[in-house]
C-alpha cells in the first residue's frame, strides 16, 4: 500500500426497515428549524412525505420546505433554495431523496451563511467553505451515489452546460445522520435501480483501476463487485427481493464513503465523460455511465493489463490458465458487458440523445485526470465519444 492518506468519516447511518424511527434521536440534537428537502414528488406517492412530517412535528420543529429538487439539481435551483433556507434560519436541512436532493442540500448547507457566490467559489475555484455550515440529515430514497455518506456535490450550471462535482475536504459537509431503509427503495422505476446499481459498480472501478501495488482497498473492492453483482442479477428479476435490495444499498455506501479509495490514486474518467455528457443532455447519471465505459475501459487496458487481468479473474471468475494476458483482461470486459446488457442499462449515447455533431461541444467540457492508466487527449477522448455513439 503506496498511498499516503486520512480517513474520517462521521457519518452515523441507521440502517434497516426500523430505521426512520432513529430520526426522533438525531433531531433533538438540532435546533427548531429543519429544513426539509425533497424531489419531484416521489416520496408524497409513496408515503414517506407524510411519515417524516409526522416525526418533525413530534418533535415541535419549524418546517419549511424546497421542494422540486430535480434530477441532476441546476445552480437557478441552488440559489432558490439558499434563499429559503437564510429566511427560516435553517438548524438542519433535512433531504429525503436520492443523490440529487443530498448532494443539492450539501451544496445549500456550504452557501446559505456564505456571502460569495456558490458557482465561482465551489465549482469554478473548488474553494473550501470559510463560513458556518449548516448540518446536512439525510433519509435515502434511491441507491447509487453515495452521498448519504460522503461529502461529494454535484450541480449543474445549465447555462454553461457544465456538470461539476466538489468533493469537499472537510468532513463536517457530510451529513450527520444518514437513514437508509431499504424499503424505502422498493418504489423506484427499473431503470433507476440499475442506473444506480451500475453507478455503484463505477464507482468501485473508478478506485480499483488506479495503481500497480498490493493495496487492501483492491480487496475489499473486489468484494463489493462480486457482492453487487450477485444482488443485481437477483434485484433485476425481482424487485422485491429485500435481501438482495438491502445488500445493494450497503454496497452503495461503502462504493463511495472514501474508503476503498484510501492509498489509491483513482481514475474518475468515466464519471468526467459521463458528467460532461450529462450537462450536454440532462440524462440519468448511471446511464451516461454505463453507455462511455466499455469503449473507454477496452481504450487503457493495455496501459493496465496486469489489473484487468486481475479483474477478470478475481470479479468475474474468468478461468486464467493458458491464455495470454490480454485475452484474459478481454474475457473479463466481455463478461461485465454481458452483465451490464442482462440489467438492461443503457450501452450506447445514440439512446440518451447525443449526437455526432454534439461531440466536439461535450470534449469541450470534459475535464480531465491523469491518476488512471493513461491520460486521455483531446482525440482520444472524441474517439471514446463516437465509440459510444452506437
Ligand atoms: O424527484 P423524485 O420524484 O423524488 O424522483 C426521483 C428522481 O426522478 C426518483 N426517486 C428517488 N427515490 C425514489 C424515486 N422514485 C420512486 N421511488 C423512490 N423511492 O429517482 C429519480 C432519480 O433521483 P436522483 O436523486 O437524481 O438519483 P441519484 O441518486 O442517482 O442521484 C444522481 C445525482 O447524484 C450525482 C449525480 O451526478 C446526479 O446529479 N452524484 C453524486 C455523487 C456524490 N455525492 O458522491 C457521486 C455520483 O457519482 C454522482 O455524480
Ligand atoms: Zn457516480
Amino acid at each position: 500500500m503506496n498511498g499516503n492518506f486520512v480517513y474520517c468519516n462521521p457519518t452515523k447511518l441507521y440502517f434497516g426497515e426500523d430505521s426512520l424511527d432513529f430520526l426522533n434521536e438525531e433531531l433533538p440534537k438540532y435546533g427548531k428549524n429543519v429544513v426539509l428537502v425533497y424531489g419531484a414528488g416521489s416520496i408524497k406517492e409513496n408515503g414517506i412525505y407524510d411519515k417524516v412530517i409526522n416525526i418533525l412535528k413530534k418533535n415541535e420543529k419549524n418546517i419549511a420546505e424546497i421542494a422540486g429538487v430535480m434530477p441532476n439539481p441546476t445552480l437557478a435551483k441552488l440559489y432558490e433554495g439558499i434563499k429559503i433556507a437564510r429566511n427560516h434560519n435553517a438548524d438542519l436541512l433535512l433531504a429525503v431523496g436520492g443523490g440529487s436532493v443530498c448532494d443539492y442540500s450539501k451544496a445549500v448547507s456550504v452557501s446559505v451563511n456564505c456571502t460569495e457566490d456558490p458557482w465561482e467559489k465551489y465549482f469554478v475555484r473548488f474553494d473550501e467553505p470559510d463560513c458556518e455550515i449548516v448540518p446536512v440529515g439525510c433519509v435515502l430514497t434511491m441507491v447509487g451515489t453515495g452521498s448519504e455518506m460522503n461529502a461529494g456535490s454535484v450541480i449543474t450550471n445549465e447555462k454553461t452546460k457544465q456538470k461539476i462535482g466538489h468533493v469537499f475536504e472537510d468532513e463536517k459537509i457530510m451529513p450527520r445522520f444518514s437513514i437508509l431503509n431499504p424499503r424505502f427503495t422498493m418504489t423506484l422505476p427499473h431503470y433507476q435501480m440499475t442506473a444506480g446499481i451500475y453507478d455503484i459498480f463505477n464507482h468501485i472501478c473508478e478506485q480499483y483501476f488506479s495503481d500497480t501495488d498490493d493495496n487492501t482497498s483492491d480487496y475489499i473492492s473486489e468484494g463489493l463487485m462480486r457482492s453487487l453483482i450477485h444482488s443485481s442479477k437477483i434485484a433485476n428479476k425481482d424487485p422485491q427481493d429485500y435481501e438482495a435490495r438491502s445488500n445493494i444499498m450497503w454496497t452503495a455506501t461503502w462504493a463511495l464513503n472514501t474508503l476503498v479509495a484510501c492509498g489509491k490514486s483513482t481514475d474518475w474518467m468515466v464519471h468526467m465523460l459521463g458528467q460532461a455528457v450529462g450537462g450536454y443532455t440532462n440524462a440519468t447519471h448511471g446511464m451516461t455511465l454505463a453507455a462511455v465505459s466499455l469503449p473507454y475501459y477496452r481504450h487503457i487496458m493495455p496501459y493496465g493489463l496486469e489489473k484487468f487481468k486481475r479483474f477478470a479473474v478475481n470479479v468475474w471468475g474468468v478461468d486464467a490458465s493458458e491464455k495470454e494476458d490480454r485475452e484474459i483482461a478481454e474475457e473479463g470486459l466481455a463478461a461485465m458487458e454481458s452483465w451490464m446488457k442482462e440489467l438492461g442499462l443503457v450501452m450506447n449515447l445514440s439512446e440518451l440523445g447525443v449526437t455526432e455533431e454534439m461531440i466536439e461541444g461535450i470534449a469541450d467540457v470534459t475535464i480531465v485526470f491523469d491518476t488512471g492508466y493513461k491520460k486521455l487527449d483531446r482525440t482520444e477522448i472524441i474517439d471514446i465519444f463516437r465509440e459510444s455513439l452506437i
